[in-house]
C-alpha cells in the first residue's frame, strides 16, 4: 500500500512524539524534545500515513504572509530513504505556495558540528532546493551551529 500524505490537520501530538522518540540520535535533548511537543500543538501539521499509521509528519511554522518555516519534521528510521520525506516536503510547500507564501525556511545544524545524523539531513534539504545561507554559531544558546536554509517557493 502506498504511504499518504495528509494536511494540513491538526496536530496529532502522541503521534509526533511516538515518532520524534524513535529518533534518538536527532531529538535526544530531552527538554528540546518536549519544547518541540509544545510549539507544534498549533501548528499546521502534515502526517504520512501508511496503512492508516502515522510513519512521519512536518509541522509549519507561519512568520508571515509571505514566509513559513519547517519547524520540525521526521520520519520513523525503517521509513528513511523511501521518497517520505520528500512527499512531505512537496505536499506542505503545495499547500504554502498556494496561500501566497515565497519563501520557505528551516533551521538545522550547521556543518561545523561533526554530528554525521545531521550531515544527512542538510543533505536531504539541499536534495529539496533549500541552499544554506547563514550559519550561526550558538543560535540555541545550547553551543550547537545553527545553519538557516532557505527555498524561494
Ligand atoms: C530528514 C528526513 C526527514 C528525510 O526523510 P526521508 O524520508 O529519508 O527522505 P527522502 O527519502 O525523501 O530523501 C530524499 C533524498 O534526500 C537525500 N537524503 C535523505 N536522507 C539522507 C541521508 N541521511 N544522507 C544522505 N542523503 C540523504 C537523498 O538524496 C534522498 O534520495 P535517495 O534516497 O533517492 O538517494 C529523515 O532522514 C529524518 O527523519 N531524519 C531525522 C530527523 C531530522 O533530521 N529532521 C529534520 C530536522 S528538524
Amino acid at each position: 500500500m502506498p504511504v499518504e500524505i495528509v494536511g494540513p490537520v491538526d496536530t496529532n501530538v502522541q503521534d509526533c512524539e511516538r515518532i520524534l522518540r524513535a529518533l534518538p540520535a536527532y531529538f535526544g535533548i530531552e527538554e528540546a524534545l518536549l519544547q518541540y511537543l509544545k510549539d507544534i500543538v498549533d501548528m499546521p501539521v502534515f502526517f504520512a500515513l501508511l496503512n492508516g499509521k502515522s510513519i512521519g509528519f512536518l509541522a509549519i511554522n507561519r512568520h508571515t504572509k509571505l514566509s513559513a518555516e519547517i519547524h520540525v519534521m521526521g520520519v520513523l528510521p525503517e521509513e528513511h530513504r523511501k521518497g517520505v520525506g520528500g512527499a512531505l516536503t512537496a505536499a506542505a510547500e503545495q499547500y504554502l505556495k498556494s496561500d501566497g507564501v515565497k519563501i520557505l525556511e528551516v533551521k538545522t545544524l550547521g556543518e561545523s558540528h561533526p554530528d554525521k545524523n545531521y550531515a544527512g539531513t542538510r543533505k536531504f534539504y539541499l536534495t529539496q532546493d533549500f541552499l544554506p545561507l547563514e550559519e550561526i554559531p550558538d543560535f540555541w544558546g545550547k553551543g550547537l551551529p545553527t545553519l538557516f536554509m532557505v527555498k524561494h517557493l
